[in-house]
């Protein structure tokens, strides 16, 4: 049995979610062209298509929003933000922005010239996008535990050897900045160690080259430091924070996640010259640097957030649920990327559906199965997200893994919400061999995932006769 600590709060605002009955799951779906992106969020029970700007806020969160000073310029709500986060990072410049893709396109815009390479231990799609769309070269730096079975605390540290050599091979001039993602989303959620962060920040100093983190999971990360790196089990959670920040140059951050808000992001930095032109930048196209795109009430709800996601108690029952969502999925017999992350479960359906081929969607076919038969939205992280096509054979190149993604949003959801999961996902592996991959009707040309229109493949072949 897994250790689960009990809520440290208590609920005082209830959402009421409905689960509709099987037939209407099964017809909402299918006028959804079986994309899950494309169901009303009210045709859902529970929903894990992301922990971001999910959270649930706390009455102290609640209060915070009436104080805020909706000023153009100035505002008190911007100084509070601001205090918050030199407190918590120490750095000397704050530019708040909406989300956290606002300040990638902020500082690639800035520091990327075309041709050059943006080392990173996995870059998030949208920093993958951003990086792309200044003409830059994203290299993904993952450690050699990061896809394999073995079992190891940190799988989200970088290739320190990797890294290394690309500077080598590149040459210094190449590499403009290295970024850490804390946790590592795209390789499962994982956390960096400590000793990883001193090793990048090292060979980034002797280069005299910035190190930038994307910081979305900060407190996540500090937490597993905590919990599994030797040497850091009696540090204080803002003192490993602190620690963490010390070795880097600066930080973009989608707040949406450990700020414990529905909305915001921003970049904290040293580099007066480059904040100069960021802020430039951001005045065209995000609004003045003391709000950055959001109104003051949520600088303050940030200001009290990225407090709160410091605490040990929070933090030792947000892991410890997910892990207990992840023994939950185990014991009904689905098989897991081990061991779970930070954020979120990932289950592999290319092993739960040998016999779907990946040009077939097994992630889809899974998760579709859990929104039928549960009322449940995760999300497919696979070929329908990831698969490329042969411009020469038309063939389908299919991602590195079949992954469904199910993150718990913060403070949402409780243990028995996540029983009844594990009771769906059983009836699931039990029927298993009637679920049926899925062909793409129409698909956009970029991040076609979001928008696909797909049909189950017996209704295809039917539909085309
Ligand atoms: N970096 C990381 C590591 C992220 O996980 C995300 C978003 C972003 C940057 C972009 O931030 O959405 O505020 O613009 N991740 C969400 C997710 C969307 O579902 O994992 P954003």
């Amino acid at each position: 049995m897994t250790r689960q600590p009990s809520e440290p709060y208590r609920i005082k605002s209830v959402e009421p979610i409905t689960l509709l009955a099987p037939e209407e799951r099964a017809e909402r779906i299918k006028r959804a062209h079986y994309n899950l992106f494309k169901l009303d969020a009210a045709s859902i029970y529970l929903d894990l298509l992301t922990d971001s700007g999910t959270s649930a806020m706390s009455n102290r969160q609640w209060a915070a929003l009436m104080l805020g000073d909706e000023s153009y310029a100035g505002a008190e709500s911007f100084r509070r933000f601001e205090e918050t986060v030199k407190e918590l990072f120490a750095k000397r410049f704050v530019i708040p922005c909406h989300q956290g893709r606002v300040a990638e396109n902020l500082m690639f815009s800035i520091l990327l010239e075309p041709g050059q390479f943006v080392p990173n231990n996995t870059h998030f799609d949208t920093t993958r996008g951003n990086v792309l769309h200044k003409g830059g070269v994203p290299v993904d730096l993952p450690c050699a535990a990061a896809h394999s079975d073995e079992a190891h605390p940190f799988k989200g540290d970088m290739d320190v050897d990797a890294l290394s050599k690309l500077i080598a091979d590149q040459g210094r001039d190449m590499v403009p900045m290295v970024i850490m993602t804390i946790t590592n989303n795209s390789a499962g959620g994982q956390p960096v160690s400590m000793r990883n962060l001193k090793d990048v920040a090292a060979i980034c100093r002797e280069h005299g080259i910035p190190l930038y983190y994307d910081c979305a999971r900060f407190a996540e990360n500090a937490y597993f430091i905590k919990r599994d790196e030797a040497g850091y089990g009696d540090w204080e959670i803002a003192a490993i924070v602190a620690e963490m920040f010390s070795l880097c140059d600066g930080a973009m951050m989608s707040a949406k996640k450990d700020g414990l808000a529905n909305m915001g992001g921003f970049i904290t930095l040293n580099d007066e010259s480059l904040y100069r032109r960021l802020t430039e930048l951001e005045i065209l196209i995000e609004g003045f640097p003391t709000y950055g795109g959001l109104a003051g009430r949520d600088l303050d709800i940030l200001a009290v957030g990225l407090r709160e996601v410091l605490s040990y108690d929070y933090l030792d029952f947000r892991i410890a649920q997910v892990d207990y969502f992840a023994n939950v999925l185990r014991t009904a017999g689905m098989p897991l990327v081990e061991p779970p992350g930070g954020h979120a479960v990932f289950v592999d359906a290319g092993r739960l559906l040998p016999d779907i081929p990946a040009e077939q969607f097994p992630g889809q076919a899974l998760a579709i199965a859990f929104y039928v038969e549960g009322g449940i939205r995760a999300v497919e992280i696979g070929t329908l997200m990831f698969g490329t096509t042969d411009p020469d054979t038309g063939a389908t190149i299919p991602a590195r893994q079949e992954l469904v993604r199910m993150a718990l949003p913060r403070r949402v959801y409780t243990n028995s919400q996540i029983d009844y999961i594990g009771e769906v996902a059983e009836r699931i592996v039990q029927t298993k061999d009637s679920l049926r991959g899925f062909d793409i009707v129409y698909q956009s040309q970029f991040l076609r995932h979001f928008t696909a229109d797909l049909l189950p493949v017996e209704e295809q072949k039917l539909s085309v006769r």
